[in-house]
């Protein structure tokens, strides 16, 4: 297994271009079953969880060929129904499927994704959505099963205790554009992945009305045909490389990526006091040599403050003077990257959904686990604000999500090495 050993080496400084967005490409990539036409992916992020994708959609029966870096293309002519646990377990994301083969097959036996780090990752209002799309849905051996031979549309509440559900809102949308009558699904997931989706369906000859709104309206189609999308920007990764040029106090230009993406995130950097330069199609992060100020954060669905770079976040707010809250409402106990940082010497406790961060520590290097991949992300920024090295381990995690990290790092002067678990000083590794 691979590790990083990350020596802190001061401000990052140039430009970075960010890639296409994880959270779009993997139920775009889905959606492309809907047809048994060709759908040409472009800005498709080289990550082990598309590949991930690619495999269990093989396993389907798609057609699913890459003829140039960043593009995919798939050709669903025929297609089986069951999703196994052996490719599923491997990706939660693989639940995506479900909408798809439901809209195409009308009928799915999808195996449902084990638990994860982050907390409790129900799929009931997935299920929930299907039920009211007239599906018999039901739970077997740890496989959902649904019938779908009477599917149609009708009206859906699909809030739960936190809100908005991002796959559960791509799932059933999924389902319902090819699903004869009218859907209306209340609630809705807001996210520019959400929308990103719905723009790819559209393309597909999909009716959606409400596009990027809380109420979507889908007037279901008979068919749909093949088309060609380019997914979105990352907005997490822009946001990771913002937190990354503030916690080194650097210059760097995040190129690639529309501000709006990021509105309650660069709210909180300005709050904060962190100077930026924004552009139509990038953001500047300026040195600076006050202190940032302490914030006070609640993680919420989109537009909100996303869940996805709450930790990096709190790494950033262990080098300001004062106390930042940050609450997690998405994922109450996301805070698996604390009690590394505390290893690292930053000064945080956790009371309840919340982490409490005394800011200003001096943080030094030290031999830290990641255990996932925001947290993965966090763990680095503070290695570079870090004195001396800090050895980073199940780095498996990072490359989940992020393409070339560490290569688009080290481009920003960061001092960054990925090495194999064998170069670790025996005395320093955790297992
Ligand atoms: N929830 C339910 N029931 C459901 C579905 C969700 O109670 O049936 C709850 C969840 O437990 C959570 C909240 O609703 O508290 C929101 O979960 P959501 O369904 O929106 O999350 P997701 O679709 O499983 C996506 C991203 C996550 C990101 C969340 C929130 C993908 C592949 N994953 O997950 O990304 O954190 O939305 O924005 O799109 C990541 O990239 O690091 C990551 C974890």
């Amino acid at each position: 297994m691979d590790v990083f050993r990350v020596t802190g080496n001061g401000p990052l400084k140039g430009t970075i271009e960010v890639g296409g967005a994880k959270n779009a490409a993997l139920p775009i990539l889905a959606a492309s079953l809907l047809t048994e036409e060709t759908v040409r992916l472009e800005n498709v992020p080289d990550l082990s969880d598309i590949r991930f994708m690619v495999e269990i959609m093989r396993h389907v029966g798609a057609r699913v060929e890459s003829p140039e870096p960043g593009v995919w293309e798939v050709t669903a002519a025929q297609l089986t129904h069951v999703a196994p646990y052996e490719l599923v377990r491997k990706m939660r994301a693989s639940v995506c499927l479900l909408g798809p083969l439901v809209g195409r097959l009308r009928r799915a036996e999808v195996s449902i994704p084990g638990g994860c780090v982050i907390g409790p990752r129900p799929i009931d209002l997935h299920l929930k959505g299907l039920a009211k799309l007239n599906c018999k849905v039901s739970i077997d051996s740890g496989y959902v099963h649904v019938d779908a031979s009477d599917i149609c549309g009708g009206p859906i509440f699909l809030g739960g205790r936190s809100g908005s559900t991002v796959t559960g809102t791509a799932n059933i949308a999924m389902a319902a554009v090819l699903a004869p009558g009218t859907t209306r699904i209340e609630c809705a997931a807001c996210e520019p992945e959400v929308v990103d989706l719905c723009n790819l369906l559209v393309k597909m000859g999909a009716h959606i009305e409400g596009i990027g709104s809380p109420e979507l309206t889908i007037h279901g189609v008979e068919k749909l045909h093949g088309c060609k999308h380019s997914v979105i920007a990352d907005r997490i990764e822009a946001g990771t490389f913002i937190a990354a040029a503030a916690i080194t106090r650097g210059d760097v230009e995040v190129k690639g990526i529309a501000p709006n993406l990021l509105g309650a995130f660069l709210d909180k950097l300005e709050e904060a006091g962190l100077p930026m330069e924004k552009k139509t199609d990038s953001i500047r992060v300026l040195p600076y040599d006050h202190s940032l100020r302490p914030v006070d954060v609640i993680t919420l669905p989109h537009p909100g403050f996303p869940t996805d770079l709450q930790a990096q976040l709190c790494a950033l707010m262990t080098q300001t003077e004062g106390l930042s809250i940050i609450t997690e409402r998405i994922y109450p106990n996301r805070f698996m990257h604390v009690p590394e940082l505390q290893r690292m010497g930053a000064d945080i406790a956790i009371e309840g959904p919340s982490a409490i961060i005394k800011g200003a520590s001096a943080l030094s290097g030290a031999p830290v686990m990641a255990s996932d991949l925001r947290a993965s992300a966090a763990l680095i920024l503070a290695a570079m604000a870090a004195q001396g090295e800090t050895w980073i381990q199940r780095i498996y995690h990072l490359d989940r999500g992020y393409e070339r990290f560490e290569n688009k790092l080290a481009s920003l002067g960061a001092r960054i090495d990925r090495l194999s678990d064998k170069e670790m000083p025996k005395e320093l590794r955790q297992e």
